[in-house]
């Protein structure tokens, strides 16, 4: 089973938007995924909840306590805002790949500058049992901010993927119980050539 987790110290960064979208992608191409909500805003489950049962089934999994069980191909896990210390540490054994997602903001690059910081020498990242990757998230590339923020991804010496566009579609997937994988493929055509590199690494040695 490969085990997914995202991510971030800072609130409403994108975890629960990325999560989710791994989940419907993995499922909408018939793995069977499990989706392990770790926030007692429980923002993963509502999604769940909101989710058509004619979609491919996803498990949910509120908390830390329950296990997800034999023949699960994907979980994954979506991170409350604010961890760090124990807290940090009993999540970050949970997972194999580690997707932070960053928001474009001053304040957030800050916040995240000091996580990164500190993740990178989690014993568990020195010891590669967890590979970390970052992504850029809500961007827009015509903003000065957006750069910004790549130059400052770019230069964290970890793979920097990509930027996930900020756009309606997320809100809407959001909103549904899907993910942009489930949609229009031409409406969500852009937004899908930006999120692939994502999955790319997740395919691929370098995130195991
Ligand atoms: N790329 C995007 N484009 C448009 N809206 C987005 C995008 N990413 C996130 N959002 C929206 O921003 C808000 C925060 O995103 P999300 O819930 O994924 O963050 P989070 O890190 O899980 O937050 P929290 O720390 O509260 O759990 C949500 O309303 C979400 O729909
Ligand atoms: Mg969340």
């Amino acid at each position: 089973m490969r085990s997914i987790l995202v991510l971030n110290s800072k609130g409403g960064s994108g975890k629960t938007t990325i999560a989710t979208n791994l989940a419907s992608f993995y499922a909408s191409i018939g793995k069977s995924v499990a989706l392990v909500d770790l926030d007692t805003q429980e923002s993963s489950i509502s999604w769940l909840r909101a989710r058509s049962s004619a979609k491919p089934p996803i498990i949910g999994i509120k908390g830390y306590g329950e296990r997800v069980k034999r023949g699960v191909d994907y979980k994954i896990i979506d991170a409350p805002a604010g961890l760090n210390g124990a807290a940090l540490t009993k999540v970050l054994n949970m997972a194999e790949s580690v997707i932070i997602p960053v928001l474009p903001s001053p304040i957030d690059m800050r916040a995240a500058s000091e996580f990164i910081k500190n993740i990178k020498k989690h014993s568990r990242v020195v010891k590669k049992k967890s590979k970390i990757a970052l992504v850029a998230n809500r961007g827009r590339d015509y903003t000065n901010i957006y750069w910004e923020l790549d130059d400052f991804l770019a230069s964290q010496k970890i793979p920097f993927l990509t930027m996930i566009r900020d756009s309606q579609n997320f809100i809407r997937c959001a909103e549904k119980g899907l993910g942009i994988y489930e949609m229009g493929p031409a409406m969500t055509e852009v937004d899908r050539e930006y999120f692939e590199p994502i999955i790319d690494w997740l395919n691929s040695k370098r995130s195991r």
